[in-house]
């Protein structure tokens, strides 16, 4: 069978870039500064995907590329050792199962920025009576919509990877930034502005090495990259070959951390804006309320403060974010979908809706139990199971790996490579800095 493969360089970024790109940018980034102690959070995160999730992607990217198979064929492949066999796919399917979990939990926040596209439609039409049964959180709402998501997700992947992913990445992205470059723009015109922008910019040094903070840091960061579940691995096998793979993937780092710094640069002012025009932030003691649907209460008050203009800003604003969060979710899927087609050769559309079911029921079971899963199913997949699956990533690519043959896949983009920077800190970097900081983060945290 013919692998899918991305077309050019630019559809390759803005794929990659639309997978990273999504409802941890907008969504979980700001609400985590929001509830981690603001700026001094942002700077450790900054430092922590830089430093830790930039050489693991690298990692991902260049195992799949090399291997051109998804990770649970894929890392095995890296070794001879029978051991580190089983191993690698202990890991490959690990992060099948994280993927399958995360998908589970993004579709539910994702069906409510659908929702809340769907609110200034109605009000456009002068159906606005009918709007606030899309924004009020009820289980009927988030079965619907979850579920619509779920469909909208299964039907791009059964599309496979040139028809489906990279169209929609590639005019997506750009329409993002515009839009909150231009909700900055207002927000900064608002009263409270100033106050939250010193938050979010003037850390507090003394809680920078709090091992609370430092955990969420490195999972936040390792969630918006996308890493430790096989997906930068499997977008890594659809490039082509003549890519110079350390470039791409630096574009793709600094793409999806800069729209985080840019969306939180977006949500943590309005938050303060929102607190002055009455809106409930935080509880008595400082303490955040409603971490989880905190955007859904700060930006509409950002958008009723623009009168007849807010309603159609809402409405690109939510769109926008349901389409980001569509193109992540598609590479989540992609992950146990084209395992299942390349191990078991399973049709990729028959592969789709049986795989994008058993997830929409996992959905139902979450929101079903909302208070007691929720948060737990975010904590464990994102903060434990992505840095530790991620910590597995480095250590095949960088130790169990032949360096050697690492080189020669990075040679096939860029004759020079080994002479390159890169090539002089990666190999050791992956292989040791990246695994002892990333035990020694958890270690400190207990
Ligand atoms: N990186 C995506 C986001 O920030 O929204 C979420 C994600 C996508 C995590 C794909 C993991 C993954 F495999």
């Amino acid at each position: 069978m013919q692998r899918g493969q991305f077309s050019s360089k630019f559809g390759f970024i803005m794929a990659a870039a639309g997978a990273a790109v999504g409802l941890g940018n907008i969504w979980g980034f700001p609400t985590q500064v929001a509830s981690n102690g603001g700026a001094a959070f942002v700077l450790a995160y900054l430092a922590l995907a830089f430093f830790l999730a930039y050489p693991a992607l690298m990692a991902e990217l260049i195992v799949g590329r090399s291997a051109r198979a998804n990770a649970v064929k894929a890392l095995p492949s890296l070794t001879d050792s029978p051991i580190l066999k089983l191993g690698g796919k202990a890991v490959g399917i690990a992060g099948l199962i994280t993927v399958a979990v995360i998908l589970s939990f993004y579709a539910i926040v994702a069906g409510w920025m659908f929702a809340y596209a769907l609110a200034p439609m109605l009000d456009l039409i002068g159906l606005s009576q009918y709007s606030q049964w899309f924004k009020d959180f009820s289980v009927v709402r988030n079965v619907m919509f979850t579920t619509l998501f779920m469909i909208a997700t299964i039907l791009i992947i059964c599309g496979g990877v040139n028809a489906g992913i990279e169209r929609w990445s590639k005019r997506l992205m750009p329409a993002l930034v515009l839009i909150l470059l231009l909700l900055i723009g207002y927000m900064l015109t608002l009263p409270g502005a100033e106050e939250g922008l010193k938050a979010y910019l003037v850390p507090d040094f003394s809680k920078l090495l709090d091992p609370s903070l430092l955990v969420s840091a490195l999972g936040q960061a390792f969630f918006s990259l996308s890493l430790g579940v096989g997906c930068m691995l499997i977008y890594g096998s659809y490039m082509s070959s003549s890519e110079n793979i350390v470039r791409v993937g630096a574009w793709v780092t600094l793409i999806d951390v800069g729209l985080a710094f840019i969306a939180g640069l977006l949500i943590i002012p309005a938050m303060y804006v929102a607190q002055h025009y009455g809106v409930e932030i935080f509880d008595q003691s400082g303490q955040l309320l409603n971490g989880d649907t905190l955007i859904f209460s700060v930006l509409p008050s950002l958008f009723d403060q623009m009168g007849q203009v807010g309603i159609i800003i809402s409405l690109a604003f939510f769109l926008l974010m349901s389409l980001a969060a569509l193109t992540s979710s598609i590479s989540l899927l992609e992950v146990p979908v084209s395992y299942v087609v390349e191990s078991h050769k399973m049709k990729r559309p028959t592969a789709s809706w049986i795989i994008g079911m058993l997830i929409t029921g996992l959905s139902l079971i979450i929101i079903f139990n909302f208070e007691l899963l929720f948060g737990l199913v975010i904590a464990i997949t994102t903060r434990y199971s992505q840095p530790i699956l991620g910590l597995f990533f480095c250590i095949y690519a960088g130790l169990v790996w032949h360096r050697d043959k690492a080189l020669t896949e990075i040679k096939k983009g860029d004759q020079h490579a080994e002479y390159s920077i890169f090539w002089r800190i990666w190999p050791w970097y992956v292989r040791f800095v990246c695994p002892v900081f990333i035990v020694a983060m958890f270690v400190h945290a207990l």
